[in-house]
Parts: C-alpha cells; structure tokens; sequence
C-alpha cells in the first residue's frame, strides 16, 4: 500500500467504505508513536505520545474528517456544516475544499485560536462567529441540519466515530497489541469514543483515562456546566454531545474520566515541548497533565493522545514561552548573548 494512503484505504476492511465508493483524502492518519523519555521517568510507566498534530490540518480530526466528507460526497450533499471550538472547522473546511463542496463552520466569538481561525477562512469556508458558547452553536447547527439538506459533520456523524477509531488500530500496531492505559483529552467526547470502539473491534481493553479540564468538565461532576472555561480552548465545551459512550467507555475499560487544573495543562505544555520537543497545544497537554498528576493506575505501558499540533495557538504558546532577545548588529553584544 502507498505509503501517502489515508485512514480509508489502509482500513477499508473496518470501515464502511465499498470500494467503488467516493474518497475525498488529504493523506490522513498513519502518524508516529513516540517514546516520551522524560515523562516515563516522571512517572514511572513507559510513556508515548500519539503525535495526532501531525495529521494534514494539524489535528486528530483528520481521520473522521475524511469519512464524513466522503460519505456527504456519497450521498450527493452540497454542503456541510459544523459547530466547532476551532479543529473541527480546520479541518471540515479542508476537506470540504478538497471535495468542492461549501464549508460552513460555526465557532463561539472571539473563542478559538488564531491558526484554526486562519485555515478555516484560507480554506474558503464561511465561518460565522457565533455569540455564545460551542454548545449552544452545536445546538443550532443540529437544528439548521435537521431542517435543510446540509451534511453535518460534527462527531455526532457516526462516520466521524468511524474514521477516529483508527488511532486505535495504528497504537496497537506499533505496540505489538500490549497497551495498558489510554490517556486523552476529553471535549465533546467523540474522540475517546472513537477510540474505544476501534480498541473493542480489535480485541483490546485499555484503560480510558479521560481528562477534562477543571472548569469544563461536566463529565467529571455529573451535570452540564452552562459556563465552561479553560486556557484550552479547544475543550471549552459543558455539554458533550456523547457523554453517555464516554461513561460507557469508562466503565468498560475500568477507566477513569478526571479534572485537571489549567496551571496544571500549562506546566504540561510547557514539559512536552521543553523536555520531549513535542510541541501541541493545550487541550491536547492536559492528556499527559493528567497522567502527571494521577499517575498510570498501575499500567506498565501507557500511550497519551496529543490530539493537536501547538502552531494552532501562536498566542498561548508565545505567553507561556520566555522572552526573544534583542540585539545590536555587533559582535560584542552577539558574543555576550549567545555565551552567558
Ligand atoms: N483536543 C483537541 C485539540 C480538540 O480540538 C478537541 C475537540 C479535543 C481534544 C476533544 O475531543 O471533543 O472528541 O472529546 N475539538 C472539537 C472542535 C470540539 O470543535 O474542534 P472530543
């Protein structure tokens, strides 16, 4: 198989996808497990890290994207739509562009990072600045779908499910099948759905450690949060659209679905980019904030979803990062600088 093939060609024997079907692709999945060195120690498991930013647009997304992109192509749409914390619209604008269909993302106002924003409107589709939260856009978007023949593509789409469930196969391929616990972070909760069903569908039960962060993090208490905040912005969310397959999946896995603080998916961020030259952005440190702080529940091997790629958001980066020095054309000043 080409070595460029998307999640649909590589697994078209766990997806629903015949052959003769329609692929819109931009050579998703197939990202690297690494070995996190630094943070094995720390906790005292072996670490690795799922570099999920290293998909086409910067994040897991991705590999559902294509799914659901080709599947609306399947059934003839025109459009699709979705509500989005910033990743989602990335990347169904990509795909939408790939497929030549129109993109409409729906993304709270003045809420989402700069690099999301900015593939979004390079992609060509029209976003519009909702002024509320992302679970009320997600409310609206289902309404507005319901109501017009537009394909939407937010991960209540089954096909989002089915495209994601491939990180599963792909850990398991690189760990030779032994894998104890899952670290990921928890949002709308599409994500640690997806991963379970592939997990289950490969005869595999690792832990789900679920991670939200402490301000959003309705899963945790119990009951929606009307307000939800956090630094991660990508994960703001106070009312999953599947909470109860991520209860499942917890339950299941004997797992755990827990609250991190954002000091403490600030110091994680900063850790995976000093120390393992990792650099994603906040939501997806809180996986390994999590790890961090709970510790590994007795699992010897560990694998933490880093769901997306640190360029996304330049201003969370560039606040938490130290200052650029300033110099003048002379040696001198060059020399004191690069040497004390
Ligand atoms: N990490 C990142 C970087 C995300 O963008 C998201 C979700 C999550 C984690 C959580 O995944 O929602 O499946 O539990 N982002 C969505 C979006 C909500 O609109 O881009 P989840």
């Amino acid at each position: 198989m080409s070595r460029t093939a998307g999640v649909i060609e590589r697994h078209r024997d766990r997806l629903p996808f015949a052959p003769e079907d329609p692929v819109v692709t931009l050579g998703e999945g197939s990202t690297p497990l690494v070995l996190a060195e630094r943070i094995s120690e720390l906790v005292g498991a072996e670490v690795h890290l799922k570099l999920e930013g290293l998909n086409p647009t910067g994040s897991f997304k991705d590999r559902g994207m294509t799914c659901a992109v080709s599947a609306a192509v399947r059934e003839g749409a025109k459009a699709v739509i979705c509500a989005s914390t910033g990743n989602t619209a990335a990347s169904a604008a990509a795909y939408a562009a790939k497929a030549g269909l129109r993109g409409v993302v729906i993304v709270p106002d003045g809420r989402i990072a700069t690099g999301k924003l900015a593939q979004a409107l390079m992609h060509g589709a029209r976003v519009i600045a909702l002024r509320g939260n992302f679970d009320k856009a997600l409310e609206l978007v289902r309404a507005l779908a319901d109501r017009h023949p537009i394909a939407l593509v937010n991960s209540v789409n089954e096909f989002r499910v089915q495209g994601q469930k491939t990180a599963s196969f792909e850990i398991l391929d690189d760990l030779d099948g032994r894998i104890d616990a899952l670290c990921i972070p928890v949002g709308n909760a599409g994500n640690i759905t997806s991963y379970w069903k592939g997990f289950v569908e490969a005869g595999a039960a690792p832990r789900m450690l679920g991670f939200q962060a402490e301000g959003a993090a309705p899963l945790v208490h119990g009951h929606p949060i009307a307000e939800p905040e956090t630094i991660a912005s990508a994960i703001r969310i106070g009312n999953p659209a599947r909470w109860e397959e991520a209860i499942d999946a917890m339950t299941a896995s004997r797992g755990a679905i827990r609250a991190v603080s954002d000091p403490e998916i600030l110091a994680a961020y900063r850790l995976l980019a000093a120390s393992e030259g990792v650099f994603c952005e906040p939501a997806s440190a809180a996986a390994v904030a999590g790890l961090l702080k709970y510790g590994a529940d007795g699992a010897e091997r560990v694998a933490c979803v880093l769901t997306g790629h640190g360029l996304k958001d330049p201003d969370a980066a560039l606040e938490q990062a130290g200052a650029v020095l300033p110099c003048e054309p002379q040696l001198r000043a060059l020399e004191r600088l690069v040497l004390e």
